[in-house]
């Protein structure tokens, strides 16, 4: 009798335990692409039925809300797309990236804003990668032209935005985004001035945005006469001195790709102080999805921002292929607590629902009161991204 109870209460242990096991990630990333694909196939659906328009986020609703090129979350789509076709290599997938990616076409000339960058090399960029298309090589040079009118040699840096009557030439942190587009530029026209600016602009931006514990300002503007810094401030995150998480974000992926492009050792450097400023951050909470800024008033109950932890896990993956074995596998474990979190019903949206989105739960701008808390075209290009690389990485390990 007494060995019955026993082995009954053993069967019951074994079935909560099984119950309760850790699925492997690898199956995790390979059931949110799965997952992704047949959201994206919808969102393709609802998408050809808006000649022009890319998706951005919802609005008061939960309805779908799109833009047309000219905004700067244009080519995520077009990007999620690609990756998702080099994830299935489904012929219907290559054929809706191409006819996206088309919509985005015509920013090759915009030089008004910085986001040219963002948008081309999200599209044409991974798109030339994927898929080889060489039609796409004149887009992304003619693109890199455009960007490089927004350089300014006596400030050493792309300008971001506008001059206004609060700044002269704003440059903000997530323009280290746009440089991977010259860097391309660089490579495929050997044309060095391409490479001259992109190092320009980040070495300026290290000197200056960073404080000494390496969190970033979000918008430093300068005198466009001297060149000086006028004003260290924020847009979009709590105040001037806080760190904006997304920011910080923007800043570690721009940096380990600047490394990646460069060999340069100061951005390797850069972009693990980084790192570290984020992972060991007293205010990073455990599940690893940041607030919306590290200094956001009402932690541990302020709005957390899904699309920060989605940037920061494609940057940390790529980073560990860079580091010593030691930080690889302390950025990985950061990472991969993100991608679980990220792809766990607490942040991955329920199939047809979420205006076809992936991830739920980020934030465009609080200071705002825009987007707060909602789904994110970019949200869910670096959560995909994220994935992909991850993937990548254990195919790299196996072979
Ligand atoms: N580049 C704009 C943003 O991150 O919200």
């Amino acid at each position: 009798m007494k060995t019955r109870i026993i082995s009954i209460l053993l069967s019951i242990l074994f079935i909560i335990s099984s119950c309760t096991k850790v699925r492997p990630l690898n199956q995790v990333i390979n059931e949110s692409l799965e997952f992704s694909v047949m959201q994206y196939n919808l969102m393709t659906a609802v998408m050809k039925e808006k000649p022009g328009q890319l998706p951005r986020t919802v609005d008061a609703d939960g309805k779908l809300k799109t833009e047309n090129s000219y905004w700067w979350t244009s080519g995520f789509y077009p990007g999620c797309l690609w990756y998702l076709f080099e994830y299935s290599n489904d012929a219907k997938l290559k054929d809706d990236a191409m006819m996206m990616t088309a919509r985005v076409e015509q920013e090759k000339y915009t030089t008004n804003n910085h986001d040219v960058g963002f948008i081309l090399n999200c599209s044409f960029g991974n798109g030339l990668r994927i898929a080889g298309d060489e039609s796409y090589n004149e887009v992304l040079l003619t693109g890199a032209k455009s960007l490089s009118t927004r350089f300014r040699p006596e400030i050493g840096c792309i300008q971001s935005w506008g001059s206004s009557g609060k700044w002269q030439c704003p440059v903000i942190i997530d323009n280290m985004m746009n440089l991977e587009l010259l860097l391309w530029a660089f490579k495929n026209s050997g044309d060095s001035s391409f490479y001259k600016i992109a190092v320009s602009h980040a070495d300026t931006t290290m000197k200056y945005h960073f404080r000494p514990d390496y969190s970033t300002y979000h918008v430093v503007s300068y005198d466009t006469l001297t060149g000086a810094v006028q004003a260290r401030q924020t847009a979009q995150g709590f105040s001037d001195e806080s760190a904006w998480s997304r920011g910080q974000s923007w800043g570690l992926y721009g940096y380990t790709m600047m490394y990646r492009e460069t060999k340069l050792d100061r951005y390797l450097k850069q972009a693990e102080h980084i790192a570290e400023f984020l992972i060991n951050n007293p205010n990073m909470p455990e599940d690893k999805i940041p607030y919306w800024d590290y200094n956001a008033p009402g932690i541990p109950n302020a709005t957390r921002d899904a699309s920060a932890a989605a940037i920061m896990a494609s940057a940390l993956v790529e980073l560990s292929k860079y580091v010593s074995q030691e930080s690889a596998k302390k950025y990985l474990k950061v990472a991969e607590t993100q991608i679980r979190n990220l792809a766990s019903p607490l942040y991955r949206a329920e199939a047809g629902t979420n205006a076809n989105f992936v991830l739920m739960h980020s934030v465009g701008s609080i200071p705002s009161d825009s987007e707060v808390d909602v789904p994110l075209t970019y949200a869910d290009y670096y959560f995909i991204e994220a994935m992909m690389r991850y993937r990548n990485l254990n195919i790299m390990k196996r072979n």
